[in-house]
């Protein structure tokens, strides 16, 4: 990839592969450990119907139009408003995605290690045979020990570094292929289980019939947040990966097809967990340690749990791995187009950088809990900014600028592939990206930053 002129860009080479690139980068542990904790933090039903509202009113809409900008202006991010605004401020929101990419690195990669520490010790058939208090109790002293949840994230991060280096991404992309659909099945497995529990039917009830009591500021903007962070937009992630999509793709049909593949793998999750999570005594609210503490629970109630166990969480590496490469792929993106680095050197620049970030991010559970912000470690701190502020802050200017500022032409050219698909959904499009989106998420903002009240 370094040598390339910009019309020699790599892309992708047809539409499943589209499909299943984008898909890698959503899917991962945004649907299946955070999406399920956040519900429970979050009132359950309550949370998921705000979610879903937001997904589909605001997540296609958004993610089409990052395709657009990436597509039409062939670069990273920030060089891409660059191209399409010259001389305009527009390439901050592009600065700020290249922050946001080491931010959500930092902190992904140390819930990445948490998957390859579980996978070992599912190897040592250490996970089996545990009460929900015993569960916690070990997750708990896992992530206080530092060394090793530090180990596992320094060998994550080399991982990624080293896909995104060799560009083995298509041997990856050959072998997601086989594997997500089997990382799909144990879900459906782990529901069938979930379900025959004794008692389950509460955790149904709790993921599926909305208190809409709950609905709180708070639920609203971490729904929003969840809904960006989990379909990976917001910060230019899919600015950089619309720019290897082929101009005979459908847009906006390649958008709806990814976000229903990811919602489904979320709520799937949320059905593998909370009906367990009530079966065997545990508390939907138990916050980011939620998925290792209930689906070993799980394990242990299945026939070979411990091989399941084994496979699950090896499975939940890869998606996440693919999610890492997607991320560190946008800085990597920035620092050879723009800053004219070498592919080799602009990711070891970038993993050398985002270590030192995630070394204390793993710490701050640890040696470095201390060190609070209103009651956040710096784990928390940096999930919270990255998803309840940075991706809406970049998603509501990413709106605006197809909205407002980009030309409609442009607009239509990409969205119909220049006349041959009919765009008869492009006037609903307009509406949203112009109006609905951002009256929605400016709304939100200022109902939880506490400017508007609600009575
Ligand atoms: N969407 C991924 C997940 O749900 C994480 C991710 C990848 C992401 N790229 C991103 C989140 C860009 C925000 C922005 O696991």
């Amino acid at each position: 990839m370094s040598n390339q002129t910009q019309n020699q860009r790599d892309s992708f080479s047809n539409k499943f592969a589209v499909v299943a690139a984008v898909a890698g980068s959503a899917i991962g542990l945004g649907n299946i450990w955070r999406f399920p904790y956040l519900t429970g933090q979050n009132g359950g039903g309550a949370f998921l119907l705000v979610y879903l509202v937001c997904v589909f009113m605001i997540g296609i809409p958004l993610m089409t139009s990052e395709f657009v900008i990436g597509r039409s202006a062939q670069l990273n991010p920030y060089g891409a408003f660059k191209k399409l605004a010259p001389r305009k401020p527009w390439f901050l929101i592009g600065l700020m995605g290249v922050a946001a990419a080491f931010m959500i690195l930092a902190f992904y990669t140390t819930v990445a290690g948490w998957t390859l520490e579980y996978f070992y010790q599912s190897l040592t058939g250490n996970l089996m045979g545990k009460t929900d208090a015993q569960l916690t109790t070990m997750f708990d002293t896992f992530l206080m020990s530092s060394f090793r949840p530090l180990l596992w994230f320094l060998i994550f991060m080399g991982f990624t570094g080293y896909i995104v280096i060799s560009g083995v991404k298509e041997g990856i992309e050959k072998f997601t292929k086989i594997m997500m659909p089997f990382l799909f099945l144990l879900i459906l497995i782990l529901c069938i289980r979930s379900l025959t529990l004794p008692g389950a039917k509460a955790g149904l009830q709790f993921l599926f019939r909305p208190d809409i009591s709950k609905i709180a500021p708070k639920v609203i903007l971490e729904a929003l947040g969840q809904s960006f962070f989990s379909l990976s937009v917001g910060m230019g992630t899919l600015i950089t990966y619309g720019s290897y999509i082929k101009k005979d793709e459908n847009l906006i049909a390649s958008a709806g097809l990814i976000t229903i593949a990811d919602v489904s793998v979320a709520v799937l999750a949320g059905v593998a967990i909370f009906p367990a999570v009530f079966a065997l005594g545990g508390s939907p609210a138990s916050g980011s340690g939620l998925t290792f503490i209930v689906l070993p629970g799980i394990f242990d109630k299945m026939p070979l749990g411990n091989v399941f166990a084994l496979m699950f969480f090896i499975l939940l590496a890869i998606a996440a791995l693919t999610s890492t490469i997607s991320v560190l792929e946008v800085i990597v993106a920035y620092l050879t187009e723009e800053l004219k680095m070498s592919r080799r050197k602009a990711t070891l620049a970038a993993v050398l950088s985002v270590s030192v970030l995630g070394i204390i991010t793993v710490l701050s559970f640890g040696t470095l809990s201390n060190i609070q912000f209103s009651n956040m470690n710096i784990f928390k701190l940096l999930e919270y900014l990255t998803s309840n502020i940075m991706l809406p802050i970049g998603g509501l200017f990413i709106v605006l600028f197809i909205g407002w500022f980009y030309s409609k032409d442009q607009v239509r050219k990409e969205l119909t592939n220049e006349g041959a698909l009919k765009g008869k959904i492009l006037p609903v499009f307009m509406f949203i990206v112009k109006f609905v989106a951002p009256v929605a998420i400016s709304m939100v903002f200022l109902y939880s930053l506490g400017v508007i009240k609600s009575t």
